[in-house]
């Protein structure tokens, strides 16, 4: 009799034990569900994320075909001449140096910077700067800056 009642108890506590792992087993699931539903959250943030950087991107690409402004384009490719006067190069805003320059006009300036250009030996100006990736109309804009600065 006691026995049988500890067989029962036993029965009732494995059977009890189940349904708390089972229910147990739907907590987790649900839970699962959740940590799914923060893992398809942070990748919908993630996309998000890469679908704002392409419009950042178009946002500038632009900026980049419509030409780099005159004084971006100097910075970066007339400065290291055009800024100390290395190389012999005319610094800008020395108005005296730049006087007889600009006297030639915009159009001669602008072609002697893309096409290169050298008044005396030892004295070169290169094409573009050296940067060919640049467009004219870029080097026209930082001849442009230049001169403006220089006059
Ligand atoms: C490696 C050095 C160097 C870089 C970089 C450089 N220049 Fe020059 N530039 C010179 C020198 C040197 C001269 C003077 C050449 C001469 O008169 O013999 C010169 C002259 C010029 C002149 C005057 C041309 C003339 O007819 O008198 C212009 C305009 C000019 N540069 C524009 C630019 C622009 C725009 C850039 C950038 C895109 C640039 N330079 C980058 C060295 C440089």
């Amino acid at each position: 009799m006691n026995k049988k009642g500890l067989v029962l108890i036993s029965v009732l506590f494995s059977i009890l034990l189940a349904g708390c792992s089972d229910s147990g087993n739907v907590e987790q699931s649900a839970e699962e569900a959740a940590a799914i539903n923060d893992r398809i959250k942070p990748v919908g943030t993630v996309n998000t994320g890469a679908a704002s950087a392409p419009a950042t991107q178009q946002a500038s690409a632009p900026a980049a075909s419509s030409g780099k402004s005159g004084k971006d384009v100097y910075t970066m490719a007339c400065f290291a001449c055009h800024g100390t006067g290395a190389a012999g190069a005319p610094k800008m805003g020395d108005k005296g140096l730049w006087s007889s320059r600009i006297a030639q006009g915009m159009d001669v300036l602008t072609e002697h910077a893309i096409k290169g250009f050298s008044s005396k030996p030892g004295s070169m100006m290169p094409a573009k700067g050296g940067n060919m990736s640049l467009s004219d109309a870029e080097v026209k804009a930082a001849v442009e800056y230049i001169v403006s600065n220089s006059k």
